[in-house]
């Protein structure tokens, strides 16, 4: 049987892959050590997903609890289990949060990707590397593009980004946050191992990744923070762009997806913004509605002047490459279908 290593198994996008993996016949070892409890404290712990996979996948499922800041200890794991597939999710995954702890946030997201680049190049150096990377890479450049307000989203005014934002887009000389750079610095190591030494890499610049996985905090996890919110009568905060601030929303499921195709039949140090696409995009007001119409509860909120700083007015990854690449995958769960998996999820897990 082959074997997958991912690494963040708890969280979100990494046990969506481990599930997705478990189902097609491949044997996975996940890395985790609930670190996401430990930067956002108990709503953000992971251990019920941790839990929920050993659960349902018995002895597909092996779980190592390794930091991925311990270099010895990722070598050692690498170099025992040489993987023929390695996801690497595990990250501090929060914009805002890094700026308080700017150590920590680098070791983890920059330092830790490079632990485990050189663990499977010394390993395993033709086994597929997925990284997932973010569309902060691009920093607030986004925001230079002309916009225009309607109702309730900002909207491109650029027919250039009617599709949303492609790969060509720069990530240079923006504000990125701590967050930002410190992905970048992981998503350029992920590439120089792909085109220096002629790794199978990629990067998965990700818009809004959701799901009903997602241990949603208010720092990281839009979705499902906003209906867990909803559901427990939380007020949810809004921070500047007057709530019209548009984000694209792609299912776990998918994500998981295109790293299955992407395994298949890889390429070298490539890079793909992964995202909903026009089509899954929502700006806060929007996702009260939406949320709304399923639970039925009215969304409390505050609107605070001061936006997020960098944060983006308006973002939509566009799928033109990804789907050219690899022209069998392409969305499969639509916003609203998303949006009643969350509030499920929710309502049995709370
Ligand atoms: N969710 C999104 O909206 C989004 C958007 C863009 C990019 N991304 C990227 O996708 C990846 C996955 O995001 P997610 O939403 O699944 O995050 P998540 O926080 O749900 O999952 C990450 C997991 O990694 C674990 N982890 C963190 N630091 C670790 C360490 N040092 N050692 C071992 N395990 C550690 C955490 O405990 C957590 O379970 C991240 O790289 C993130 O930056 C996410």
């Amino acid at each position: 049987m082959p074997k997958i290593l991912v690494t963040g198994s708890s969280g979100l996008i990494g046990s969506e892959v481990v599930i997705h993996f478990a189902s097609i016949g491949w044997t996975v070892h996940g890395v985790d050590n609930n670190q996401r409890a430990v930067f956002f404290g108990p709503l953000g712990d992971t251990r019920w997903n941790q839990q929920r996979l050993v659960e349902t996948l018995g002895t597909a499922f092996v779980h190592h609890e390794i930091d991925i800041r311990d270099r010895a200890g990722v070598l050692s794991m690498v170099s025992e289990i040489k993987p023929d597939a390695i996801v690497h999710t595990a990250a501090q995954p929060s914009h805002d949060h890094a700026a308080a702890i700017p150590f920590d946030d680098f070791d983890v997201n920059a330092v830790g990707t490079l632990n485990l680049l050189e663990a499977c190049r010394q390993s395993c150096p033709d086994s597929p590397f997925v990284h997932m990377s973010t569309n902060k890479v691009y920093g607030d450049r986004p925001n230079t593009i002309a916009l225009k307000e309607l109702e309730t989203r900002w909207e491109y005014d650029d027919p250039v980004f009617a599709d949303g934002i492609d790969e060509t887009f720069s990530i240079d000389q923006s504000k990125h946050s701590l967050f930002g750079a410190s992905k970048v610095a992981g998503d350029v190591m992920v590439q120089e191992y792909g085109r220096y030494f002629g790794m199978p890499t990629c990067c998965l610049r990700g818009g809004c990744l959701t799901g009903p996985n997602h241990s949603g905090v208010e720092l990281h996890g839009f979705l499902s923070y906003l209906v867990r919110c909803n559901l427990e009568g939380r007020e949810y905060k809004v921070f500047g762009y007057k709530g019209k601030q548009v984000r694209d929303n792609i299912h776990s499921h998918d994500v998981a997806r295109f790293i299955e195709d992407f395994i298949a039949a890889p390429r070298v140090a490539e890079v793909y913004n992964i995202g909903g696409g026009r089509a899954n995009s929502v700006s806060i007001l929007e996702a009260f509605s939406l949320v709304e119409g399923f639970t039925g509860r009215k969304q409390i909120h505050t609107y605070m002047q001061e936006n997020r700083l960098g944060d983006h007015i308006c973002y939509i990854s566009n799928l033109a490459k990804m789907r050219s690449h690899y022209p069998t995958w392409d969305i499969t769960l639509s916003l609203g279908e998303t949006i009643r998996q969350i509030v499920e999820s929710h309502q049995s897990r709370h």
